[in-house]
C-alpha cells in the first residue's frame, strides 16, 4: 500500500482553512475506502483472511482509541455486535493503560487511530503485546508506530489530516469498521451499495453548507455553553459533536444521552441555553421528541437536527435518509459544520485551537 502525498493534498487550495477543506474531502474518501475495500462485484477485498479468522475466532473485542477516534469506536461497536455477533467494548486509551478491565478468555484488540502515534494507546498496544493477545490497528498513517506493533494493520485512506480537529479520518474510521463487520459477519446489506449512497448524500450536506453558517450564528453567538443530546447512535455521535465545537470554538460543550437529561443536565437550561438535538434513529425518535419539548419548555434553543424521515416542522436542518445504522455517517457533517462556523464567527483559528496538537506523542 502506498499514498502519494502531493501538493494538492497538503495545500489549502481555494480553502480558508484546512478544516473545511477536509470536510469536504469527506465525500472522496468515502469513494476511495469503497474502491480500495470493495471489487466490481462488492466482494470485499485487500482485508487479509488472516485478519477475518483472527477476529471470527475471538470472543469479544477490544477498540481501544483516543479522542474523535475513541468515538469512531462507539458508532462501530454497533456494527460489530450487530453484524458479527461478537460482544464490543469501547475503551479510552489512557484509562485502559492503567486500569486493565478484566478481560474475556480471546480477547480481540482494534486500535483506531488517525496519526499511529498516540502515546496513549501505544502503550496499550505494548501492554498487548506483552500479554500475547492478537491485535489489528486501523490508522491513516500507515507505517506509523500502531500499524507497526500491532499483528495486522488496515488503512483509512483519508489522505493527510492537518485541521486540529479531526473530519475526515472521524468518517473515514466509521467507514471502515463498517466494512470490516461487514467482512467478518453478516450485515444482510448491499455495503458498497449503501456506502455509495452516503457519499452521494454528504455531498448534499456539503453543498448546503451555507445553512450552518446561519444555523451557528443564529444558536451560538454570545452563548458559551451548549448541549448536543441524542440516543443511540445519535448518542455517540452527540460527543464527537460537543468536542468539535467545544475544541474550536471553546464554547463549553456536553455532548450526551438524551435520556440522562432529567437526571442531572436539564437544571442548567436557561433561556436560550443552546440545545442541539440529533434525530436519526426511528426506535427512539419519540422520546427524545419529549426531551426536546421539555428543554424548550424551561427555554432552551431548541436547534433539531433530523433525518428526512423524522423531520417534523420547525426543525433547523434535513439530513437526507440512507441507513439507519449508517447515519452517523451524515449526522457528523452538519456538527463538523456549525463548529467550523461558530468558530470563524468568532474570529478564532480554526485549525490551530489553542493547546492542541494534532498528534499527541506524550502520555
Ligand atoms: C489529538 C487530536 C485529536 C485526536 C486524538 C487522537 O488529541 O487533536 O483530533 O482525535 O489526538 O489521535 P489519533 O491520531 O490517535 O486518532
Amino acid at each position: 500500500f502506498h499514498l502519494d502525498i502531493n501538493a494538492s493534498e497538503t495545500d489549502k487550495g481555494v480553502y480558508p482553512y484546512y478544516m473545511l477543506k477536509e470536510i469536504d474531502e469527506q465525500v472522496i474518501v468515502a469513494h476511495t475506502l469503497s474502491q480500495h475495500y470493495f471489487d466490481d462485484e462488492a466482494n470485499i477485498q485487500n482485508i487479509d483472511a488472516s485478519i477475518i479468522e483472527a477476529i471470527q475466532s475471538s470472543d469479544r473485542l477490544y477498540i481501544v482509541a483516543a479522542g474523535t477516534s475513541y468515538h469512531a469506536g462507539l458508532v462501530g461497536k454497533r456494527y460489530f455486535e450487530q453484524w458479527t455477533g461478537i460482544p464490543t467494548e469501547v475503551h479510552i486509551s489512557s484509562e485502559f493503560a492503567y486500569d486493565q478491565p478484566l478481560l474475556s478468555q480471546k480477547p480481540f484488540f482494534i486500535f483506531l487511530s488517525q496519526s499511529g502515534e498516540t502515546a496513549d494507546s501505544r502503550e496499550v498496544l505494548d501492554n498487548v503485546v506483552k500479554q500475547g493477545y492478537p491485535s489489528l490497528t486501523i490508522a491513516n498513517v500507515m507505517n506509523s508506530t500502531l500499524t507497526r506493533e500491532a499483528d495486522f494493520a488496515l488503512p483509512l485512506l483519508a489522505g493527510p489530516e492537518i485541521a486540529v480537529a479531526s473530519t475526515k479520518a472521524y468518517t473515514a474510521q466509521i467507514i471502515v469498521e463498517a466494512i470490516l463487520a461487514h467482512a467478518v459477519g453478516q450485515s444482510g446489506l448491499d455495503l458498497k451499495n449503501e456506502l455509495a449512497k452516503v457519499a452521494v448524500e454528504m455531498q448534499v450536506i456539503i453543498d448546503q453548507k451555507e445553512s450552518f453558517k446561519d444555523i451557528a450564528e443564529q444558536a451560538l453567538q454570545n452563548r458559551r455553553s451548549a448541549f448536543y443530546i441524542g440516543r443511540g447512535l445519535d448518542a455517540a455521535v452527540a460527543v464527537e459533536a460537543a468536542l468539535k465545537l467545544k475544541e474550536i470554538s471553546y464554547v463549553q460543550t456536553e455532548g450526551f444521552a438524551a435520556g440522562e437529561l432529567k437526571h442531572g443536565t436539564i437544571s442548567l437550561i436557561e433561556e436560550n441555553t443552546p440545545v442541539l438535538a440529533l434525530l436519526t434513529q426511528s426506535k427512539t425518535a419519540g422520546l427524545v421528541r419529549g426531551e426536546i419539548a421539555q428543554v424548550a419548555a424551561r427555554g432552551a434553543n431548541t436547534i433539531v437536527i433530523a433525518s428526512k424521515s423524522l423531520v417534523k416542522t420547525g426543525d433547523a436542518y434535513i439530513i437526507p435518509d440512507v441507513n439507519e445504522l449508517l447515519m452517523p455517517l451524515l449526522a457528523v457533517i452538519p456538527a463538523q459544520l456549525i463548529a467550523y462556523y461558530a468558530t470563524l464567527d468568532r474570529h478564532l483559528d480554526v485549525d490551530r485551537p489553542r493547546n492542541l496538537a494534532k498528534s499527541v506523542t506524550v502520555q
